[in-house]
């Protein structure tokens, strides 16, 4: 796949990265540099030190980060922009679970599914992802060998749910805890992008016994871990009922060794967070996958992102399919600036809307930070880029590098995506 002698080169074209959450970057003629594998930075000319390294042109293309989805179902991808007429746990009963059980059912419809998953993911701007397979986890390796084979790099996770789930889905504890062992020892060795994430699905789904095991697995292994919280308000009031002994929603998670601290967390949605389980979550480095499309969708609320900001709480954003209907985080993007208006104008008239720079920064650097040095240009972050080409667009007027960005954030599709780069692998 290796292009590039030794992952050494320089891309050069327009340039717009983020520094921070409101520090948004640009060069109209740029050169970023890839220096085995890691970024050596951004220059107006190529110092000295890197001129007989090949230099790749990108005239009319804006060179940014590979953006990273924090949250994101494979197994739902046939299911995209179905059922949206719908709420949370009527969505999952009538749509969701159908479709996640056939997995293990029909493996080429895994295998096909998951395939097509991958490739949308690959053609796309998203250079990171952090996944949601099914219960099943020999298909979930599936999932996990064609993100492999395309060079992406992401954590995948075989769910794991041993209550209120039908019959034709649902798992004992003991083989949830048994499958996912297994599952970890096929995954051990076998990849160099693709690693395993603990995923409970959600409290309603996980007895306190199954979330004991995980926690164990997760302190046993290292493990980071994925799950949902307080999404919709049906859903908050089924976890009082369901753990009442609790001292709210997050303890549930926290009580099992699941919610941060030593293991790295993320949680979808966090829309109905208590102000104990906001401090919880920054005091324990919890990352909050902002997941807007979906929110939107399924008709779930809007999450308090400047809230969380405020905070100092680590936030990136997710796709959320099939909550959200478009794998896309420029769509993602689109649509938390949009429910940050709404939030702004009907909630709460302190909480100021989502800037344009401020929604990069979260599906570039916010996410990236869960993978470590990833999501911008800073020397000695790992290598991922994305060039985009914007002529399509029309439009009379000139822009800056950031303002043909922001359309493209707008405006765009796949096809204006014309070349990838991960952990300075150039892809395409
Ligand atoms: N909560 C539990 N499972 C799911 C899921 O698959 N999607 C969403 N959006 N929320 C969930
Ligand atoms: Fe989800």
């Amino acid at each position: 796949m290796a292009e590039y002698e030794n992952n050494c080169f320089i891309l050069h074209g327009a340039v717009v990265w983020s520094e921070g959450l409101n520090d948004l970057r640009q060069l109209d003629d740029g050169y970023v540099i890839c220096d085995e594998g890691l970024c050596a930075g951004v220059y107006e000319e190529i110092p000295e030190a890197y001129r007989d390294f090949p230099v790749e042109d990108h005239w009319d293309g804006i060179i940014i980060p590979g953006l990273v989805d924090l949250h994101v179902h494979a197994a739902q991808y046939n299911n995209r922009s179905l059922g949206m007429d719908m709420e949370l746990i009527e969505w999952l009963d009538k749509l969701t679970f159908p479709e996640e059980a056939r997995f293990a059912q029909d493996r080429d419809y895994a295998v096909m599914s998951y395939d097509a998953f991958a490739e949308d993911l690959f053609i796309g701007a998203t250079t990171r992802a952090v996944v949601f397979a099914t219960a099943d986890y020999l298909t979930t390796l599936k999932l996990m060998d064609a993100l492999e084979d395309r060079g992406l790099v992401t954590y995948v996770g075989k769910v794991n749910m041993d209550r209120n789930v039908p019959d034709y889905y649902v798992e004992t504890t003991k083989k949830s805890l048994r499958h996912t062992e297994r599952w970890l020892s096929r995954v051990d060795g076998r990849y160099e992008n693709t690693m395993p994430i603990l995923t409970p699905r959600f409290t309603p789904t996980c007895t306190r016994e199954l979330m004991d095991g995980l926690g164990e697995l997760a302190a046993r292994y290292g493990l980071p871990v994925q799950s949902h919280l307080n999404e919709n308000p049906r859903e908050v009031e089924w976890v009082r009922e369901l753990e009442p002994d609790s001292a709210s929603y997050s303890d549930t998670y926290l009580r099992s060794g699941l919610f941060g601290g030593d293991v790295p967390t993320i949680m979808a949605h966090c829309i109905y967070n208590t102000e104990e389980e906001i401090a919880l979550m920054r005091d324990r480095g919890v990352y909050v996958a902002h997941c807007p499309q979906s929110n939107l969708n399924i008709a779930s609320g809007i999450a308090p992102v400047r809230r969380f900001l405020d905070e100092g709480i680590h936030v990136g954003l997710g796709t959320d399919v099939s909550g959200g209907h478009s794998a896309s985080i420029f769509e993602t993007m689109k649509a938390a600036i949009q429910s940050s208006k709404m939030y702004w104008r009907y909630v709460d008239s302190t909480k100021k809307p989502l800037t344009f720079p401020e929604a990069f920064y979260l599906g570039t650097l916010g996410g990236g930070h869960f993978f470590g040095r990833c999501g911008t240009f800073r020397e000695g972050y790992e290598f991922d880029a994305v060039i985009l080409e914007d002529s399509n667009l029309y439009t009379m007027r000139d822009l800056t590098p950031a303002e043909r960005l922001e359309r493209i954030v707008y405006l765009s599709d796949d096809r204006n995506v014309t070349g990838k780069f991960v952990r300075g692998e150039k892809l395409y």
